[in-house]
């Protein structure tokens, strides 16, 4: 391994840890969702895709799949060469879609997937272009807003970025106007922005999907203990905690938490040590829920123009379409 990678893993180790102290030794205790993905976690996360419970990735999917070719003429419709940016663009199973429709209209367009993952981004390069001949893709392996900076800078065509799989929603409320108002910064006017909403729904259907029958998400929550006694020397006994998910119909916020069984002290290492009280929870991740009227009131503010809703045929999920104002 290299010094600049062994460097990285060590300052990313580093974060890891004062994110993951932070959270335990604030009141109320948290942590943060970002770091349930190391390997076990994804393995986890497909998992989820695949339960009967969890309605989200077959919704988004039967849009894509169904109506990309619609999408494609909306993006065709300026007329114009493009640069299309998918921020976290996984394994790509629903945007290739979109992709074979651009494709196919013979467009003049770029794809820019940016990913977290080094792995992601490289089997995507290999990948596509196989599937799609001719296809002009460069991957970003990064952090979001500086992955998209140096996308931004790469032309001056106009942008399409994709936002999908309601990443939006492990964000609250505030924070997800916060996220689109900088996108919205870092495009220009006219620029598009397609974004993937879970809907406010029939309130047992949207629990079911983070409280499955067969454990998955309380494995995949408590999956992030295991990392911290793995990395960080952490002595969290599993047993101890216990996946608990809530949804409020009201303010469409539906939370994960772990919650402690007993009294307990955790050591993340010899000199740190974590007390919990009986019940006590630690507040693991949200997954917020949006009516239309919401989503149309977030693209105001947030500096863009709805132009048009992508429904699945139950209509569980939106995708949207904003314009840059
Ligand atoms: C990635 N994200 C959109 C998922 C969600 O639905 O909030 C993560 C997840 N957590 C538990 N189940 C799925």
């Amino acid at each position: 391994m290299d010094t600049i990678k062994l460097e990285e893993q060590v300052s990313t180790m580093t974060q890891f840890r004062k994110d993951i102290l932070t959270g335990l030794q604030a009141s109320p205790k948290f942590m943060q969702a970002k770091y349930f993905y190391d390997h076990q976690g994804d393995l986890l996360f497909q998992q989820i895709m695949k339960m009967d419970e969890y309605y989200l990735t077959n919704a988004e999917m039967d849009i894509f799949s169904n109506q990309s070719g619609d999408i494609a003429d909306l993006i065709a419709s300026e007329n114009s060469p493009f640069d299309l940016i998918e921020l976290g663009a996984g394994d790509a199973t629903k945007s290739i879609h979109l992709l074979k429709e651009l494709s196919q209209r013979k467009l003049e367009f770029s794809y820019l997937p940016i990913d977290i993952s080094a792995n992601v981004i490289r089997h995507l390069e290999e990948v596509l272009p196989k599937q799609l001949p001719g296809l002009d893709i460069k991957g970003l392996n990064g952090d979001y807003f500086k992955m998209l900076d140096k996308g931004i800078s790469l032309s001056n065509r106009r942008k399409v970025v994709l936002f999908m799989g309601a990443n939006i929603g492990n964000m609250d409320v505030e924070e997800a106007n916060a996220f689109c108002s900088t996108l919205n910064a870092y495009l220009s006017k006219g620029d598009m922005l397609i974004i993937g909403f879970d809907l406010k729904k029939n309130p047992k259907q949207i629990l079911a999907a983070y409280n499955d029958a067969q454990g998955i998400t309380a494995a995949f929550n408590l999956n992030l203990l295991h990392r911290i006694n793995r990395e960080l020397g952490g002595d969290f006994n599993l047993q101890s905690f216990e996946h608990y998910a809530c949804y409020d119909p009201d303010s469409g916020a539906c939370k994960s938490y772990l919650i402690s069984k007993k009294e307990q002290v955790v050591h993340l290492d010899e000199e740190t040590a974590i007390s919990f009280a009986a019940h006590e929870p630690i507040y693991m991740e949200i997954s917020q829920k949006y009516s239309l009227p919401e989503i149309e009131a977030m693209a105001r503010v947030t500096g863009f123009v709805g132009k048009h809703l992508f429904f699945d045929a139950n209509k569980y999920f939106v995708d949207a379409v904003w314009i840059v104002d």
